[in-house]
């Protein structure tokens, strides 16, 4: 038996996607920039793609600008704002942001900005008061995730968006775990800049995109050809993004109820783990994604079993999920997320991660819970549990 637990690392093609898509590449391969007839059809594909993507985040079709992925969506918002600005300025962003936020954030401060790094609580909130309090004359731009990826916690961008905006700061969130699993409505939401990305949302790899608030300047990364109002050049990748935007169609269309079925199969997963002696859940388990389990180990545990051990004995039992710490030169690193919410380095070795998805069903939650108990028996002494 395989069971494929590690839905917000990448999640596999709707087949109805990969039809769509594989038809475009016979049928409507031109490029959408050529006037003739079969540029014009390629460009009436990618503009339908817009639509569908914009739709997910009820926002006008024009502020969807197309990217490769999550990543240069983050770079793009980040760096795009940044070279507006001729001299070094203030950004802010949270403690447990993705790496595709962190590292443009590090070469800005290399570059001589002023990068303020908010801490989070034991949950990987934000506190809106800490927000308020960072705030300098010269920011310009706050950046918080939305989704935590690691620890599964939501963010709330409606009580801070507020915070930042008000002063006419720019405010960017990344939504690359959000959507497509949660309705995101950037009419209400209070951001100028949002990230997202297409095979979060069972599209193919190799598509994102970046909401762009009608008026928010920026200057691009890719220079060339001006295509995506100058803000991305490139010829775009027509048969992906539009397996994008029917990727994003369908989520829309199936949002309510696989989100339902999502939150039972995780709280009942939640329940059952809660009284494990060995695994303590990790984030917020109420403002959490739906489809998000994620645990470290009790810090009695023995340091050899890391969340490493535990992705390596579940994948030898045919299970996929993923661990929360990084692996650098062949060095086991601590989750940078789990230490900025106050674990120690032993229990930030320890991070692990179960996502659900489309075809996870009861059967996998149970036979995922049955071998995983099981693991933890064998690999820890007993004398380790707690009672
Ligand atoms: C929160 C978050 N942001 C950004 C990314 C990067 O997206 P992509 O893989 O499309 O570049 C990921 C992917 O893991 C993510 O989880």
């Amino acid at each position: 038996m395989q069971i494929y637990l590690d839905y917000s690392a990448t999640t596999p093609c709707h087949p109805d996607v990969i039809t769509a898509m594989s038809r475009i590449w016979q049928e409507q391969w031109g490029n959408p920039s050529s006037l003739h007839e079969w540029g014009q059809r390629a460009a009436t594909v990618l503009e339908q793609a817009r639509m569908q993507v914009a739709d997910l985040i009820h926002a006008p079709a024009e502020s969807i600008i197309f990217t490769s992925g999550g990543t240069e969506a983050n770079n793009l918002a980040l760096m795009g704002v940044a070279r507006t600005f001729a001299q070094p300025q203030h950004l802010i962003i949270s403690s447990i942001e993705h790496s595709a936020i962190t590292e443009p954030a590090r070469l800005l401060e290399q570059q001589g900005w002023q990068v303020t790094r908010l801490p989070v609580d034991s949950q990987g909130h934000v506190s809106p008061i800490a927000l308020e309090n960072s705030l300098r004359n010269n920011t310009v731009l706050v950046s918080v995730i939305y989704g935590q990826s690691e620890v599964g916690t939501l963010q709330s961008i409606q009580s801070l968006g507020p915070i930042v905006q008000d002063r006419g700061i720019l405010f960017h969130t990344d939504a690359v775990q959000v959507a497509g699993r949660l309705p995101i409505d950037v009419q209400t939401l209070p951001v100028d800049l949002l990230s997202l990305s297409s095979h979060k949302l069972y599209g193919p790899q190799g598509a994102g995109a970046l909401y762009v608030r009608p008026g928010t300047a920026l200057i691009p990364l890719l220079l060339g050809g001006g295509q995506e109002q100058g803000l991305r050049s490139g010829t775009p990748a027509v048969p992906i993004i539009a397996g994008f935007g029917l990727a994003a169609e369908i989520a829309a269309a199936e949002m309510g109820s696989e989100y339902l079925r999502l939150i039972q199969m995780r709280d009942r997963m939640f329940s059952q783990l809660r009284d494990s002696p060995y695994l303590l859940p990790t984030g917020d388990l109420d403002q959490r994604l739906p489809h998000h389990l994620s645990f470290c180990l009790h810090p009695d545990v023995p340091a050899e079993v890391t969340g490493k051990t535990l992705v390596r004995q579940m994948n030898l039992a045919g299970i996929a999920i993923s661990a929360g710490s990084a692996c650098h030169s062949g060095k086991l690193e601590p989750s940078r997320v789990l230490k900025a919410m106050g674990y120690s380095n032993q229990q930030a070795l320890s991070g692990i991660r179960l996502t659900l998805g489309r075809y996870t069903t009861p059967a996998d939650i149970d036979w995922t819970m049955t071998v995983l108990t099981q693991i933890l028996h064998r690999l820890i002494p007993q004398s380790a549990a707690i009672a």
